[in-house]
């Protein structure tokens, strides 16, 4: 009898073994790179008309409308909570930058607001007989519905996860940065803005910067992030940054700080001052929640981008404020596979420390980092 037990045992472990590497085998393996896309300008618009429209979150209740056209139009958006009928409207700013022989078009940055929480709201851009966009703003309490993506670039798999995301009714997009992958071609950053903008239109898209943005050339041009910079304001002013690379914001009860991977983060540095400043006005009874973005994970053990100063020296020098200020989940991009960490300090499991997450591949060309 004990004998049969044991048998019934052994066979349990085999089947429960064999089910286990069944289970591997039927893991979800993405087929390769699918192929690139480019986004021209739809023939309906006009020189004037918006495009590459999107938004994003400026304190408390009001929202930064981004947008660019080939001539230039006035930086105004007329808003209100029914189609149609504009009760609002706001003035803003126009730039453009140049990037060797390229010159961006009429850059719109305009802060609408105070609105109200929770809400549909319609707006054009421009005076013009624009089309109407509309976005809801995100909620003031619980629940919220954060999607988290990077590593975009512009193929069909990134086509995919947008329609994923478009139909998980989120509340706000959270991007760990490499947006366009446009890696100096500039043209590139306009289809990427024409690629997102039909979900980026409709809900705050809070981003922050990988290597992909950093878009310098030896000699020719010097200056780091340019596109992104002029294409991607956050709201850095608010949270008291003096630097696009680096901010933070609050939302229903989560105070979200995005960290810049590919600027200075010593002790010495603008930024790693700011963190300091920030972490200490964070309430947890008016944000419970406590979360950081980073392009470069500080956790990883895949084999991909293993040793790199953005991982290394950033985690050294700058995990122990996120520790002591008890942040609760860390999100990273750059590595191209999903990558769940248990609450980890100092390469320890550690109850008090934060969740480390390598949010996986939003669907560029590079492909999956599958070792
Ligand atoms: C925006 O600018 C236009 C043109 O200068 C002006 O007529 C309008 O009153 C301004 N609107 C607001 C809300 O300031
Ligand atoms: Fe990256």
């Amino acid at each position: 009898m004990a004998a049969a037990v044991r048998g019934f045992l052994v066979m349990l472990a085999l089947a429960l073994a064999f089910a286990g590497a069944f289970q591997l085998g039927l893991a979800y393996d993405r087929p390769p790179a699918r192929k690139s896309l480019f986004i021209s300008l739809s023939k309906d618009l006009r020189s004037t008309s918006p495009q590459q429209v999107h938004i994003s979150l400026v304190g408390q209740d009001k929202m930064r409308i981004s947008w660019i056209t080939d001539d230039p139009s006035p930086a105004t958006v007329e808003y209100g909570t029914s189609s149609g009928a504009y009760s609002f409207s706001a003035n803003g700013s126009v730039h453009s930058y140049s990037y060797v022989i390229y010159d961006s078009g009429e850059i719109h940055d305009v802060v609408v607001g105070p609105l109200k929480p929770n809400t549909q709201y319609y707006y054009r851009c421009g005076f013009d007989s624009s089309p109407e966009f509309d976005f809801k703003t995100p909620p003031s309490q619980f629940p919220i519905k954060f999607a988290v993506a990077g590593d975009l670039g512009q193929t069909d798999w990134t086509s995919s996860t947008l329609e994923h995301i478009a139909k998980s009714n989120y509340d706000v997009l959270l991007l760990p940065g490499d947006l366009s992958y446009a890696d100096t071609n500039q043209p590139s950053w306009d289809s990427f803005g024409r690629l997102v903008e039909p979900l980026a239109s409709k809900r705050p898209w809070m981003v922050t910067q990988g290597n992909h943005e950093i878009e310098k050339i030896p000699l020719i041009h010097s200056q780091p992030f340019t596109a992104y910079n002029a294409r991607w304001y956050m709201p850095f002013e608010q949270s008291g940054s003096d630097s696009n690379l680096y901010y933070s914001f609050e939302v229903a009860g989560v105070h979200v700080i995005m960290l810049g991977s590919y600027t200075d983060f010593d002790p010495t540095s603008a930024q790693y001052k700011w963190l300091q400043k920030d972490l200490k006005k964070v309430d947890r009874s008016r944000t419970p929640w406590l979360v950081v973005l980073v392009h470069a994970p500080w956790y990883n053990s895949n084999t991909a981008h293993q040793g790199e100063a953005e991982s290394v020296n950033m985690k050294e020098d700058m995990e122990d404020m996120l520790y002591q200020a008890r942040v609760d989940v860390v999100f990273a991009g750059h590595v191209h596979a999903y990558e769940r960490f248990t609450r980890v300090y100092n390469e320890e499991a550690n109850k008090c420390g934060p969740v480390h997450i390598t949010i996986g591949d939003g669907g560029n060309r590079e492909g999956l980092a599958s070792k």
